[in-house]
C-alpha cells in the first residue's frame, strides 16, 4: 500500500482501530530521515532537547529559535511521519497571545504540524486559543518536566485517588479544549488505562503502561546515545548505540595513529602525465 504522510484523522483512525501510534523524539534531520524511513508515525521535537542535544542541565533553558532551528531541521528530514514541535518553557505560560505567536513559528518557520504544551486546567484557555488559531496541539499531564519543582520532581505522579482524578478531569478538559493528542507522562500503567478508556483522543504514554494508545520515548534514551546521564525507570533500551559509536570511534583513531586509514580505496588518482608535469616543472 502507499505510504500517506499521517495526519490527525489518521491518528483518530488507529485508536478507533486499537493499532498503536508509535512517537519518537528527534531533532536533526538525519535522525528524522532514519525514524520516518522506520515507518515511526510522529516525531515530537521535545524540549527534552535542551538537555540531550544542547547540553543544559534541564529543559528550562532552552529557547524559541533553539526549538525552532531543530524543528526546521526535522521537518526537512521528514516525509511520512507528522512532526511535531515543544513549546518551551515560558514561551505559551505567561499570556496566550504569546502563546499563539510562539506556537505560529512553530508552524510557519519550523515546518511542524502541530505544538505540544505541558500543563492541565491551567492550560485549557490556551490550547482552546491555539486550536481556535488554527494551530493543532497536544497537551502534556502526569509528569511535567518544565514544572518539575512543583510536583516533587521528576517522579510517578497520580497515584492516589485524589491525584488520579485530576489528571483524568485535566485530560478530559483538554480534550475539551480541543487537545487532538495527549501524552501522559510516568503514571501508574491502571491509571493511564482508564485515562486512554474515557478519552476520545489517543492517549501517548512515556512510563504509563501498554495499555495507552500509543508510546512515546526519548530516541537518545531508547538507543542508548546518552552519557553519564540519569536514564528512567520506564526506558527500555532498543539498542546501545553510545558503546557502538565510542568502539566505532575508537577503531577509527587507532586506524589514522597506524597509518591505515585512508586506505587505497579512499584516495583519488593523478594521471601519469599531469604527475609528471608537476613533478618535473620544478616546483613540486
Ligand atoms: O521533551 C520531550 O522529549 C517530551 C517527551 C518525553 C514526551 O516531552
Amino acid at each position: 500500500m502507499e505510504r500517506t504522510p499521517i495526519d490527525i484523522p489518521a491518528l483518530q483512525q488507529k485508536k478507533a482501530n486499537r493499532e498503536k501510534i508509535t512517537m519518537l523524539t528527534a531533532y536533526d534531520a538525519a535522525w528524522a530521515r532514519l525514524l520516518d524511513e522506520a515507518g515511526v508515525d510522529v516525531i515530537l521535537v521535545g524540549d527534552s532537547a535542551a538537555n540531550v542535544v544542547l547540553g543544559y542541565r534541564d529543559t528550562l533553558p532552552v529557547t524559541m529559535d533553539e526549538m525552532i532551528l531543530l524543528t526546521r531541521a526535522v521537518s526537512r528530514g521528514t516525509r511520512y511521519a507528522m512532526v511535531l514541535g515543544d513549546m518551551p518553557f515560558l514561551s505559551y505560560q505567561s499570556d496566550v497571545r504569546d502563546a499563539i505567536v510562539n506556537a505560529g513559528r512553530f508552524l510557519k518557520e519550523g515546518g511542524a504540524v502541530g505544538v505540544k504544551i505541558e500543563g492541565g486546567a491551567a492550560m485549557a484557555e490556551t490550547v482552546r486559543a491555539l486550536v481556535r488559531a488554527g494551530i493543532p496541539t497536544v497537551g502534556h499531564l502526569g509528569l511535567t518536566p518544565q514544572t518539575a519543582s512543583l510536583i516533587g520532581g521528576y517522579r510517578c505522579q497520580g497515584r492516589t485517588a485524589h491525584a488520579a482524578r485530576r489528571i483524568l478531569d485535566d485530560a478530559l478538559l483538554l480534550q475539551d479544549a480541543g487537545a487532538f493528542l495527549i501524552v501522559l507522562e510516568c503514571v501508574p500503567d491502571r491509571v493511564a488505562e482508564e485515562i486512554a478508556r474515557r478519552c476520545k483522543v489517543p492517549i501517548i504514554g512515556i512510563g504509563a503502561g501498554a495499555a495507552c494508545d500509543g508510546q512515546v520515548l526519548v530516541l537518545h534514551d531508547m538507543l542508548g546515545m546518552g552519557r553519564g546521564g540519569h536514564s528512567p525507570r520506564f526506558v527500555h533500551r532498543f539498542e546501545n548505540l553510545g558503546d557502538r559509536v565510542v568502539a566505532a570511534v575508537q577503531r577509527y583513531g587507532a586506524d589514522v595513529r597506524a597509518g591505515t586509514f585512508p586506505g587505497p580505496d579512499h584516495v583519488f588518482a593523478i594521471p601519469d602525465d599531469e604527475w609528471d608535469a608537476f613533478t618535473k616543472d620544478g616546483k613540486a
